[in-house]
C-alpha cells in the first residue's frame, strides 16, 4: 500500500478497469472505481477486491451534477484528500462517423457533455480535495484524435468530428490545469492510450493491458515529471 488515493472515471470496463487494476496492483494505491451504473462498477470492484486489491465502488456519473457533488462528499467522507484524479469516462458515438459537416448537433453536444463539460465538472468538483494531496496527479485519457498538429497533417486514420473536437478542448483544458499548478508539487498531463481493443473500439490493435500505461506512467510521475504535456508510450504527442 502506497496510502494514496486514485479515482478513476469510467471504471467499469476497459482502459479504465484495466488502468485501475495496475494502480492497485503495481503501485499500491486504494483505486475508487468510478462507475454510473452501480451494477457495472459494484462488479467492477468486485473483481479487482476478489484478487486481493484495495477497490472501492464509487458512482460517478461525469454529466450528472448531482452525482459529482456526492461523489466529492462521499471521497471527503472516506479519505479526505485525493491523490490522483483519472478523467477516463469518454464517448464515440456511431453518428460521429458521419462526414464532417453532416454530424449533428445533438452528436456534438452529447459527446462534449462527457469528453468536455463532464471531464471539467469532475475537475473541477475534486479539485479542492486533490490540492490537499502532497503530489496530485491528473491524468485525461485524451487521443492522437484530438491533436491538431496531426490532424491537420492528414496523418491520422479516422475523423470523428466531435470526438477530435472534444479531445482537442480536453487538451487546452489540461494545458490550462496544468499552468494553474505551475509553482505546485502538483501536475496535470494528458494521455493517448493508443489504439486499445475495448467495447468502445472494436478496431483496437493493442491490449488494455498495454494501453493502460501511458496514464499510469501519468498518474505515477515523481516530482521531476512532466505538467502540461501530451504524450503515448513515454513520447510526447504533437498538440
Ligand atoms: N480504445 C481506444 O483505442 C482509445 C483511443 C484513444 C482514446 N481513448 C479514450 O480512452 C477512454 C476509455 O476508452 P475505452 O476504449 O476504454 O472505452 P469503453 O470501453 O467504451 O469504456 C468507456 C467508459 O466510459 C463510460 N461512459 C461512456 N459513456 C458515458 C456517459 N454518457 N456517462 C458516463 N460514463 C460513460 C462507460 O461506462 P458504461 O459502461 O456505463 O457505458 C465506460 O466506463 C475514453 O475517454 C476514450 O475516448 C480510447
Amino acid at each position: 500500500m502506497n496510502n494514496k488515493i486514485v479515482l478513476v472515471t469510467g471504471a467499469n470496463k476497459g482502459i479504465g478497469l484495466e488502468t485501475a487494476r495496475q494502480l492497485a496492483r503495481d503501485h499500491g494505491f486504494t483505486v475508487l472505481i468510478g462507475a454510473r451504473d452501480e451494477a457495472r462498477g459494484q462488479d467492477a470492484a468486485d473483481e479487482l477486491k476478489s484478487a486481493g486489491l484495495d477497490a472501492q465502488f464509487l458512482h460517478i456519473s461525469p454529466t450528472d451534477t448531482a452525482s459529482i457533488a456526492d461523489a466529492v462528499r462521499e471521497v471527503e467522507a472516506r479519505f479526505g484528500i485525493l491523490d490522483v484524479l483519472v478523467n477516463n469516462a469518454g464517448m464515440l458515438l456511431p453518428g460521429d462517423f458521419a462526414p464532417p459537416a453532416q454530424v449533428s448537433i445533438e452528436v456534438l453536444r452529447e459527446t462534449f457533455d462527457l469528453n468536455v463539460f463532464g471531464m471539467h465538472a469532475v475537475t473541477q468538483a475534486f479539485w479542492p480535495l486533490l490540492n490537499r494531496s502532497s503530489a496530485a496527479r491528473l491524468v485525461n485519457m485524451s487521443s492522437s484524435l484530438g491533436s491538431l498538429t496531426l490532424q491537420a497533417s492528414g496523418s491520422q486514420p479516422m475523423q470523428p468530428l466531435a470526438m477530435d473536437a472534444s479531445k482537442a478542448a480536453m487538451n487546452m483544458m489540461t494545458i490550462h490545469y496544468a499552468q494553474q499548478w505551475n509553482e505546485t508539487p502538483h501536475k496535470a498531463n494528458a494521455a493517448h492510450p493508443g489504439n486499445v481493443l475495448t467495447e468502445g473500439n472494436s478496431h483496437g490493435e493493442i491490449s488494455v493491458q498495454e494501453g493502460a500505461r501511458t496514464g499510469i506512467t501519468l498518474a505515477t510521475l515523481g516530482e521531476d515529471g512532466p505538467n502540461g504535456g501530451f504524450f503515448h508510450a513515454g513520447e510526447v504527442v504533437p498538440w
